[in-house]
């Protein structure tokens, strides 16, 4: 099933009294990976709701994403706990192998590079979560080593 027909499936589904935005951008997000122009037009003639207002819900939320995210997802904690125990360290050690700044996206569509300010693990800091792995005491000397794994 084409990705259009999925989302038209969810739409098709939608309980319309329960104010179905969010839900099916979290589904769309889910079909997608991320939520393209062309979906966001869709949903916003579906539902008849203006394109604008789509945006700002999108643009309000921190978990929608209008471009396209890694297949993994790397959380570098810089929480207190963690950054006293180095973690600036490991996040520019993973942007140094990564090739991207915090809140960006490798060129091959592989990884997501993320901070958080707390990942609540913190006696396991400086933390790293890939997907729904957690790295703890984490060294940047390791983080080639993390990174393999995902390869
Ligand atoms: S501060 Fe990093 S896990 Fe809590």
């Amino acid at each position: 099933m084409t990705k259009i027909a999925q989302l038209e499936k969810s739409i098709k589904k939608l309980d319309r009294n329960k104010g179905p935005l969010i839900p099916l951008l979290q589904q769309t997000q889910a079909i997608y990976g991320w939520l393209p122009e062309e979906a966001l037009r869709h949903i916003s003639e579906a539902l008849d709701i203006p394109l604008s207002k789509v945006y700002g819900v999108v643009t309000f939320y921190s978990q929608f994403y209008l471009k396209p995210r890694g297949r993994h997802c790397i959380k570098s904690c810089q929480g207190t706990a963690c950054h006293v125990r180095g973690g600036k360290n490991v996040l520019q050690a993973l942007e140094h192998h990564l090739e991207v700044s915090e809140g960006g996206t490798t060129k091959d569509l592989k990884f997501s590079l993320d901070t958080v300010a707390c990942l609540g693990t913190c006696f396991l800091a400086p933390v790293v979560m890939v997907n729904e792995d957690y790295y703890g005491d984490v060294a940047p000397k390791e983080v080639p080593k993390i990174l393999k794994n995902y390869e």
